[in-house]
């Protein structure tokens, strides 16, 4: 794993939008699997200062959010499809229809999993697959357990997840309990994987990474099966 250590969080946005740009510029057709949550907020405003710059085109790029809540409508701006269009897609030119969330409205989950799993499956690898991590080392929705599933699934929050999300909600109780989300063969099926961790929070869960052992309750250790991860952290989250 190739670890790049940040001193800001501004640091960690323009090096992780650093690593998108080179792939769409080399491949304008890109697909590129997207992450939500705190973390990634930095790196889209760098993309969005890119296309604004005229450095970058998204108009043939495709993408596949990691995971959505169960069940939400696309509306409530708690959503990931809310997210995605207020935080990238409304501020670049990427085609509506080449952007890929799951349904968290879907009236049958499981049919939307599966579905969802065949258009990855049917597009082709992703390029560029973005992550953030949980506190308890999810990444995606796949949270800790006696096992983790390799495809597209739902799945069932952990209380420590429903606490640590409780902040974007006006409370705790208003944070869904299921969401939709790939597996983590889903996830190891792109071709580079790019891991952003920033804060101490997260420092046990980016310990766990570093070390040799890998095991489904730090779901986050599977990506050392992986020859092509990323991680791109600030000192505290490296340090703690
Ligand atoms: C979001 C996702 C989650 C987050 C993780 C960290 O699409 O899949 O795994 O990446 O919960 O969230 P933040 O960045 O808010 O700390």
């Amino acid at each position: 794993m190739k670890t790049v250590i940040c001193k800001t969080y501004e640091e960690i946005s323009k090096a992780a939008a650093e690593e998108i740009a080179s792939i769409i510029k080399e491949k304008p057709k890109a697909t590129l699997g997207l992450a939500t949550g705190s973390t990634p907020v930095g790196m889209y405003r760098e993309l969005i200062n890119k296309y604004e710059n005229g450095e970058l085109d998204f108009s043939e790029v495709t993408t596949f959010n990691l995971d959505e809540y169960y069940p939400i409508s696309k509306d409530n701006d708690q959503s990931y499809d809310y997210f995605m269009r207020k935080n990238l897609f409304d501020h670049i030119n990427i085609s509506q229809g080449k952007t890929n969330i799951p349904n968290g409205s879907a009236s049958d989950p499981i049919a939307e999993c599966e579905k969802y799993e065949k258009k990855i499956e049917e597009n082709g690898a992703v390029d560029i697959q973005v992550l953030g991590i949980g506190q308890n080392g999810h990444i995606g929705f796949n949270e800790p357990g006696d096992y983790l599933h390799t495809v597209t699934h739902i799945t069932d929050l952990t209380e420590s997840t429903i606490n640590a999300n409780a902040r974007f909600f006006e409370s705790e109780s208003d944070v869904p309990k299921k969401a939709l989300t790939m597996g983590i063969g889903t996830i190891l099926k792109a071709k580079k994987i790019l891991l952003l961790a920033n804060g101490r929070s997260k420092h046990e869960a980016i310990s766990a990474l570093l070390d040799d052992k890998i095991t489904t309750a730090i779901p986050a250790t599977l990506l050392k099966t992986h020859p092509n991860v990323i991680l791109i952290c600030d000192e505290e989250a490296y340090y703690g």
